[in-house]
């Protein structure tokens, strides 16, 4: 049984100008202790899917159709309550994108964990509980007793990851977690989450616009574009032959430091409206290998360790290679 299983999610935004696809038609699993990576660029639905695992959507945002299955339990299909008593931070955790900075300024950190471990009824020792969850994100004691303005971003990164864990989750859902951190406090972050992995054997879902960044610590990889998964794979697949053309222009973007090819590859042109997306492929106006066949929207083609959305995979696992 797979650990966790979505099938045909949709979630959209009902806003006064119309409905915003933000995740419309996305399937993936992955097995226990597997990892997986969320890769996209701004706005394409990332956080929508990630606030969508974890029941969190904001207003005017909703499901609207498919099943999310953690362990053989639809969660989709539980009300409120049972989400919260069951799963919420218990099976399911989430760091959201820029919580670092929204950490309450007039309380200390022990504080604000203190809180939540209250919140949730905590039955062990408060005390030990906060020194080891500092010390599981390598951060001193000492940090107990301080401001969130006295934290440099890495410290106030390990701390809202400190409070993810609070509750022992088997998943955590990290949103951009080293976004606005420098090289060296990223690289820091990325290897407090590769200890958690390994140490407590804990899932990652890493969203993330950096693909290369992802590759370091998950095993699968979902190519996230205008509100869909073009791709999903292992992570080693997705570096060897990636399928889609968008998947093969991210890889191009990735500077190589090694190699001679100094020059910066962009992806041309912007991905289109989750107001009213094309009907056929949403990735036709940027393709270098648009064909006729692309303005019906293409299915998921099986692979051997996944699938692509393009028409170019039709009857086949090869195509165009970078
Ligand atoms: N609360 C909201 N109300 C209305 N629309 C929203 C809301 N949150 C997100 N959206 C829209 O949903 C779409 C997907 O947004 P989302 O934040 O999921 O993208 P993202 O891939 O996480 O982007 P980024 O990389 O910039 O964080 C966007 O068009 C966005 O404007
Ligand atoms: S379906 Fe067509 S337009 Fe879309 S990515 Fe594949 S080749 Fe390009
Ligand atoms: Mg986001």
């Amino acid at each position: 049984m797979p650990k966790l299983k979505v099938s045909g999610l949709k979630a959209y935004y009902f806003t006064d100008n119309g409905i915003i696809r933000g995740v419309d038609g996305v399937n993936f699993e992955i097995s226990e202790g597997q990892s997986l990576g969320i890769v996209g660029e701004s706005a394409c639905g990332k956080s929508t899917l990630g606030a969508a695992l974890m029941q969190s959507m904001q207003s005017p945002g909703r499901i609207v159709e498919g099943s999310i299955t953690l362990e053989g339990d639809n969660i989709t299909k539980m009300s409120s309550s049972e989400f919260d008593s069951r799963v919420r931070w218990k099976k399911i955790a989430m760091v959201f994108q820029g919580a670092m900075n929204a950490l309450d300024p007039v309380y200390t950190v022990e504080s604000q964990l203190r809180e939540i471990l209250a919140e949730h009824h905590y039955q062990g020792k408060i005390d030990d509980k906060i020194s080891e969850s500092l010390q599981q994100v390598g951060l001193d004691l000492s940090i107990a007793k301080r401001y969130p303005h006295e934290l440099s971003g890495g410290m106030k990164q390990r701390v809202v990851i400190a409070m993810a864990l609070l509750l022992n989750p088997d998943i955590l859902i990290a949103d951009e977690p080293t976004t606005a951190l420098d090289m060296v406090v990223q690289s820091q972050i990325i290897s407090l989450l590769k200890k958690l992995q390994k140490e407590r054997g804990i899932t990652i879902i890493l969203i993330t616009h950096d693909l290369a960044l992802v590759s370091q610590i998950t095993d699968k990889i979902g190519i996230m574009y205008a509100g869909q998964l073009v791709e999903f794979s292992t992570t080693k697949d997705i570096y060897k032959k990636p399928r889609h053309p968008y998947t093969q222009a991210l890889i191009e973007a990735i500077p190589r430091l090694r190699t001679k090819d100094k020059k910066i590859h962009f992806v041309k042109g912007s991905p289109p409206s989750l107001l009213s997306p094309p009907l056929g492929c949403r990735f036709l106006d940027r393709c270098v290998h648009a064909m006729d066949v692309c303005k019906r929207d293409p299915p998921e083609f099986q692979t051997e360790a996944g699938y692509v959305r393009c028409w170019l995979y039709e009857g086949s696992t090869e195509g165009p290679q970078p």
